[in-house]
């Protein structure tokens, strides 16, 4: 079960580093129980944009890093097509440890589990604090679970996505589709089109952004 909150393992004066040795102590929840080790954000500490995944898979659980394994490669793709270049961005986890279920048979294989509402609010607290260290100007949720955990249960992807939200965390936030889905789409060219097509729009919110910011400095 676990205390019902990340909060209790935050670190008294919290940066990036000192949550990322803490977040492997973390028991805000059960699932620190099964998954290999917990996976925080990763990327640049000043990026202008944060992209935010639902929990690490199979592969980013044993790697220890977000996104690497078959959605990040798809995610890779699809920043090239946007022009957002990945190294400058910084990439997180709503939920930092992977949830999975024994294959039905029990089979090897460990099978994505969706995060419910208790976990994704007792770790709410390390990507609250990755946003206030980080400050990025768009935050970008990549599928409903992340959408939910920063714009509210009541966020629909399929009626919202591809428009700016104001948010009490800080950040303008952007909702797309998560790049899983498009692997299990029948029609994963559109699929991918309306991704890139979302990721673009942040790409040109960044540069009127940097254009409004360059504008302020002036007399
Ligand atoms: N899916 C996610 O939501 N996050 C990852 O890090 C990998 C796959
Ligand atoms: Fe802590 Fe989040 Fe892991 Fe739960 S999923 S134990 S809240 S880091």
């Amino acid at each position: 079960m676990g205390t019902g909150s990340a909060g209790d393992f935050l670190p008294s004066d919290p940066t990036l580093e000192r949550m990322r040795a803490a977040v492997q102590g973390c028991r805000g929840c059960g699932l620190y129980a099964r998954a290999t080790q917990a996976v925080f954000g990763q990327g640049s500490t000043r990026a202008e944009v944060m992209l935010l995944g639902e929990q690490p898979g199979d592969k980013e659980d044993v790697a220890g890093q977000p996104f690497v394994g078959p959605s990040g490669k798809l995610l890779d793709t699809a920043l090239v097509e946007a022009r957002i270049d990945r190294t400058l961005a910084y990439v997180t986890n709503a939920v930092k440890h992977f949830k999975w279920k024994q294959m039905p048979g029990g089979g090897k294989r460990r099978l994505h589990d969706k995060p419910n509402a208790y976990e994704i609010t007792a770790c709410r607290p390390w990507l609250e604090q990755e946003i206030a260290q980080v400050r990025p100007a768009i935050l970008v949720c990549l599928g409903a679970t992340a959408a939910q955990a920063v714009l509210g249960p009541g966020f629909r992807v399929t009626r919202d996505r591809g428009r700016f939200f104001l948010s009490e965390l800080g950040p303008l936030v952007l909702a797309t589709i998560h790049p899983s889905a498009i692997l299990r789409s029948d029609d994963r060219a559109a699929e991918m089109g309306g991704f890139i097509g979302d990721l673009r729009l942040v790409a040109d919110k960044l540069v009127e952004l940097r254009t409004a910011e360059a504008l302020e400095g002036q007399p």
